[in-house]
């Protein structure tokens, strides 16, 4: 018996990997975190499963679930929004798990950030101008942020940022961001990325009219970065003509000859 952890995706049905799917269909227990894990992935539970939603529950009770599961030797589908490796709760979790000796496996998923970038048709690292992205949020009510992991201390870098959990609080985020980024910086908001009803703002941090922020409900990333539809870049190295590399050497001083 195995607990199978397993990344939802950021909403489509069908952003979700094959390996996903297959042991969300073998699993006769599917445990899934409420509100953001669409029906269609659940569509593809085994008939007859033991569904469950877990947004009322307590760890104490989903530990409990699992376990009775263990008890009857039947695998569970432990269900996620996008990947299990951002704000899952999964670790804790896993370290129930590890002390009751409840075999788990992990399958990741495609995070909300990766879908909101393709919502948008960007490259968040472009050449010369950003080659780090921040996956990061504020604090919440029940989590509270490490002492130097402040937004304007990743501002300060110029890195990318894809900031999650915020847009209830957008404009405390923009005035927070600009004096580093400037008021000419691209800010893209996309709401429910990949769901049908997706949503998609862009602006600049200092055209954006944060009201935005209250009249979208939860489910946003907001990105923030001279990436952000921007055509003024580098062509990478790696494709250019005269670059020479492992798989296309260039002239016969090539230190990669074997290659050719
Ligand atoms: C609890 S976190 C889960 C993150 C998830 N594990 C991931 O890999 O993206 C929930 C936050 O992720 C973001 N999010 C999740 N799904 C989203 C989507 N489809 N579109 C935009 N943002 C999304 C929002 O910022 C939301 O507040």
């Amino acid at each position: 018996m195995t607990v199978h952890f397993i990344g939802a995706g950021p909403g489509a049905a069908d952003l979700l990997t094959l390996r996903g799917r297959d042991l969300i269909a073998a699993c006769p227990v599917c445990l899934y975190a409420g509100s953001l894990v669409p029906e269609g992935v659940l569509a593809h539970c085994k008939p007859g499963a033991r569904i469950v939603n877990t947004a009322p529950l307590s760890l104490d009770e989903i530990i409990a679930e699992m376990a009775a599961a263990h008890a009857d030797g039947k695998d569970v589908a432990r269900l996620h929004s996008g990947d299990l490796s951002i704000w899952s709760a999964m670790g804790e979790q896993l370290r129930r798990l590890r002390a009751l000796n409840i075999p788990y496996e992990i399958t990741p998923g495609v995070p909300a950030f990766s879908a909101a970038a393709a919502a948008l048709e960007a490259e968040l690292t472009l050449p010369g101008l950003a080659q780090s992205v921040v996956l990061t949020r504020t604090p919440g009510r029940a989590s509270a942020m490490p002492e130097g992991e402040k937004l304007a201390a990743f501002a300060a870098t110029g890195a990318v940022l894809a900031i999650h959990l915020s847009i209830h609080k957008l404009d405390k985020v923009i005035a927070e961001l600009t004096p580093h980024y400037g008021a000419d910086c691209p800010v893209a908001i996309v709401w429910r990325a990949s769901w049908p009803d997706q949503r998609i703002f862009r602006a600049t941090l200092g055209t954006l009219d944060t009201a935005v922020g209250t009249t979208l409900e939860r489910t946003a990333v907001i990105l923030v970065g001279r990436t952000l539809g921007s055509d003024e870049f580098a062509e990478s190295r790696l494709y250019a003509a005269d670059y020479d590399r492992r798989y296309r050497p260039v002239g016969a001083s090539s230190p990669f000859p074997e290659a050719s």
